[in-house]
């Protein structure tokens, strides 16, 4: 018998919230979302009231496990902060001054008074096992994003670390194409999701789990319940490095996500094109707004390259993503050619740095690895 949303409200009747009414009566769910025994919803509150709202949630997402034929339930809480309140705090106060330049040494990201998690909300927490968790993000779709985080995910594990890929973009996962996974990620005994082991990689993906018309439809709240059970409810293992696929802009969805998962740093990628140029300054300014440390900018299709000779052309006036990385004080990580070998290998499921380990590319991405490598010293064990 399959679960229905009444059923679900039902149970959320008899939850308590902290205004003294009834959780269904307090005027902070999202939409309920049940599909196939699985529930997704939100609690949205104020970020100064995100503590006392904690315990609803876990109440609540248990109650709702409890219903005869659920058979998961993904309940986020999440802060909206009120157009003129104050702003949520970062750190406490007092905290480390950032250094000259705007962008801190990821060994200074959290402060040395902040207690374990950081944040007054659990969700920030940091998931155990997992070294360091960073962003590879872009202020727009189809400059590369995914196909430089796939890479630059097994550059690092050319480096010897232990990584794994989170496609984190729901609008339009790529991932599963990328890699040519097809196959649904099993359950451990601990009911979390096993990821699918590739490549030398951990990789999971919305599009392991929806196919591509459902993720397309999730929006707001929804958005975040799915990222955080992908985050959390998957059995990662110990990891040194999690790249993340973060869904392209800077709205407030990838706001949130910025916010909410707790990163050791961002990795923007950019075409030299002025416009990508204009929306890799949103990511930088976005990412600073939560105090994520900006790990450096990649300029993707940075220049022509000649299959067949090899030549060099500067077709886009290449280049622009190092000058506007200087200028901004973030570290310039490298630039990737635009090459038919990258964007076949993309296609059939088989990354350059995994199809050409000895080739021109693949060095290029292990190149950028090691940089962002040295970023997290201190953070990551000593590989
Ligand atoms: N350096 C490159 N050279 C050639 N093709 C590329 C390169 N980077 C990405 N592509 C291609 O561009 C398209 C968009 O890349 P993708 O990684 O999916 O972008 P995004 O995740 O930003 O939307 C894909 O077809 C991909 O194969
Ligand atoms: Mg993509």
């Amino acid at each position: 018998m399959s679960v229905t949303q009444q059923q679900v409200v039902n149970v959320l009747a008899k939850v308590m919230s902290p205004r003294g009414v009834a959780l269904t009566e307090a005027g902070v769910l999202s939409a309920i979302t049940v599909a196939d025994g699985k529930v997704f919803f939100s609690i949205n509150v104020d970020a100064h009231e995100a503590r006392a709202w904690e315990d609803v949630r876990a109440t609540a997402e248990a109650a709702v496990r409890g219903i005869s034929g659920v058979t998961s339930a993904m309940i986020a809480l999440t802060a909206e902060r009120k157009p003129g309140s104050a702003p949520a705090p970062q750190r406490p106060a007092g905290g480390a001054p950032r250094p000259a330049g705007g962008v801190q040494p990821a060994s200074a990201h959290r402060h040395p008074h902040q207690p374990p998690g950081g944040s007054p909300m659990s969700r920030q927490a940091e998931i155990p096992g997992v070294a360091a968790i960073i962003a590879v993000a872009s202020g727009k779709g189809g400059v590369g994003k995914s196909t430089t985080a796939l890479n630059l995910a097994l550059g690092l594990r050319d480096l010897g670390l232990k990584v794994g890929l989170l496609d984190a973009d729901i609008y339009g996962p790529s991932v599963p194409r990328l890699t040519g996974i097809r196959n649904k990620p099993e359950l451990d005994d601990n009911r979390k999701m096993i990821p699918i082991e590739r490549f030398g990689i951990s990789i999971m993906s919305i599009g392991f789990l929806v196919d591509e018309d459902t993720a397309m439809i999730w929006r707001g709240p929804m958005v975040m319940s799915a990222i955080t059970q992908m985050l959390r409810d998957v059995a990662w293992g110990t990891l040194d490095v999690l790249v993340v696929d973060m869904p392209p802009g800077t709205g407030d969805a990838q706001l949130t996500l910025a916010q909410t998962v707790p990163l050791k740093g961002a990795v923007i990628i950019s075409t030299p094109q002025d416009l990508s140029l204009i929306d890799a300054r949103r990511g930088l300014a976005m990412f600073k707004k939560v105090n994520v440390p900006v790990l450096g900018i990649v300029e993707n299709m940075s220049y022509f390259q000649c299959p067949h000779c090899g030549e060099r052309s500067d077709i886009f006036g290449h280049g622009g993503a190092r000058h506007e990385a200087e200028r901004l004080g973030v570290p310039f990580l490298g630039e990737i050619p635009l090459h038919m070998a990258i964007r076949t290998t993309s296609d059939a499921g088989t990354p350059v740095v995994v199809s050409e380990p000895g080739g021109p590319h693949a060095a290029i991405y292990r190149a950028i690895g090691e940089k962002v490598r040295n970023q997290l010293q201190g953070v990551i064990a000593a590989a």
